[in-house]
C-alpha cells in the first residue's frame, strides 16, 4: 500500500485555501488510498515571530479541525510533529546534504525574508532552514505521495533531491516522494486581491475565508470580493484573476470544470451569489463536527496520543537507518 504524508502549519485558522487546496482530499481521497498520516507541524510555525500560547492553541485546533474535516483516526494517523523527535533528529542529518544556496532560491524564503526584513525585523536561520525540515517530515516516513497546494510543490522537489543525493551517497535509505496538487483549486487566491495567496498568515482578513468563519461572514467575503474589469465571466488567470479564482472556488465546491462554468454565468453577482452559498455549505458540516469536538477535548487528546505512539515506530527504523548510513556509531 502507498504511504501519503502531508502537514498543516499552526501559524493562523485554517483557510479555504487549506481546505480546498488539501485537507479535503486527504479526508476524502488519500486516507481511502493509502496509508496515510496527516501532521500539524507545530516546529515550522516556530520560524517567525510568534507567540508561544497562540501556538499552543492553534495547534490544538488545527488538529480538531482535522478531524472535524472527516479524517478518521480509524484509518489514517494524526499527530502533532513536535511529539515525534524524529523529525527533528533527521533534519539535522538532511542539513549535511543539503546547501546554503539551495535553501536561499526557495521562493517562500525570498518572500517571507523580505517580508521580515522590510518590517525593520531579522530572519531567523530556522526560516532559512525550514525546507530541510519539511524533506525530514516527508522522508522519514517513507511516502511516496505528498498532497499539497501548489506553493509547496517547490519545496517536494527540494525534498526529492534531498532524498535521491542521500541515496546516491550513502546508500538506498529513503523513498523519493513526489509532489499531489489538486486538479483544482490548486490555488487559491486571497478575495481582496487576487494576485496573491489566501494565506492564513497574512493579517487582512477580508480577502480570506476562515473555516470558522460564520456563514453571514463568508457570505460577506465573497459577495465583497474583488472583481475585474468588464462584465463578461470568463476564466482567465491574466486577465480575469478575481472572477477566475471564484470560479475554481466554485468548481471545487461543486466538484465541475471551472471553464465550463464560465459559460454558465451571465454576471459577476450570480456568480458571487452561488458561490457564497456553495462555500456555506461545504463548510457546515466542518464546522458542525468541530463543535461537537470541542466540547470532548479528551478525545482529540487520545487521537494524538495514539497518533504520536504510531508515527513514532513508522518513522524510527528509518531514520536509525540514516543515522548509521551517513556514519554515525550506534549507541551502545
Ligand atoms: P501550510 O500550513 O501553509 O498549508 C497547508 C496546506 O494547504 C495548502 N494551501 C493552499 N492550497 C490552495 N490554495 C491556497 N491558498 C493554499 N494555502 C495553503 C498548502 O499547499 C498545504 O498543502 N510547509 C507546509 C507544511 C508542511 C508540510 C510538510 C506539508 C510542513 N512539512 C510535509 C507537506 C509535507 C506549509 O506551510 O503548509
Amino acid at each position: 500500500m502507498k504511504r501519503i504524508f502531508s502537514g498543516i502549519k499552526p501559524t493562523g485558522h485554517l483557510t479555504l485555501g487549506n481546505y480546498l487546496g488539501a485537507v479535503r482530499r486527504w479526508a476524502e481521497v488519500d486516507q481511502h488510498q493509502a496509508d496515510a498520516l496527516f501532521s500539524v507541524v507545530d516546529l515550522h510555525a516556530l520560524t517567525v515571530e510568534h507567540d508561544p500560547g497562540r501556538v499552543r492553541r492553534l495547534s490544538r485546533q488545527a488538529a480538531t479541525l482535522l478531524l472535524a474535516s472527516g479524517i478518521d483516526p480509524g484509518l489514517a494517523t494524526v499527530f502533532v510533529q513536535s511529539h515525534v523527535d524524529e523529525h527533528a533528529r533527521l533534519s539535522y542529518l538532511l542539513e549535511c546534504v543539503a546547501t546554503d544556496g539551495e535553501m536561499r532560491r526557495m521562493i517562500q524564503y525570498k518572500e517571507k525574508s523580505a517580508r521580515e526584513r522590510s518590517r525593520g525585523g531579522s530572519v531567523r536561520l530556522s526560516l532559512l532552514t525550514y525546507p530541510v525540515l519539511m524533506a525530514a517530515d516527508i522522508l522519514a516516513y517513507g511516502a511516496d505521495e505528498v498532497p499539497v497546494g501548489d506553493d509547496q510543490t517547490q519545496h517536494v522537489e527540494l525534498t526529492r533531491d534531498l532524498a535521491v543525493r542521500f541515496n546516491q551517497r550513502y546508500g538506498q535509505t529513503f523513498v523519493v516522494p513526489r509532489a499531489t496538487p489538486p486538479e483544482v483549486a490548486a490555488r487559491v487566491m486571497d478575495l481582496q486581491d487576487p494576485a496573491s495567496k489566501m494565506g492564513k498568515s497574512h493579517e487582512a482578513g477580508a480577502g480570506i475565508v476562515y473555516l470558522l468563519d460564520e456563514p453571514d461572514v463568508v457570505r460577506k467575503k465573497i459577495l465583497r470580493a474583488v472583481t475585474d474589469s468588464g462584465t463578461e465571466v470568463a476564466y482567465d488567470r491574466e486577465s480575469k484573476p478575481g472572477v477566475t479564482n471564484l470560479l475554481e472556488i466554485l468548481a471545487a465546491c461543486e466538484g465541475g470544470n471551472p471553464e465550463a462554468l464560465s459559460g454558465v454565468y451571465e454576471s459577476y453577482g450570480a456568480l458571487k451569489k452561488d458561490t457564497a452559498e456553495a462555500v456555506v455549505e461545504l463548510l457546515r458540516p466542518v464546522q458542525e463536527r468541530h463543535k461537537e469536538l470541542v466540547a470532548d477535548p479528551a478525545y482529540v487528546e487520545e487521537v494524538l496520543r495514539q497518533g504520536a505512539e504510531r508515527a513514532r515506530e513508522m518513522s524510527r527504523p528509518t531514520v536509525d537507518r540514516a543515522y548509521r548510513a551517513i556514519g554515525l556509531l550506534p549507541p551502545v
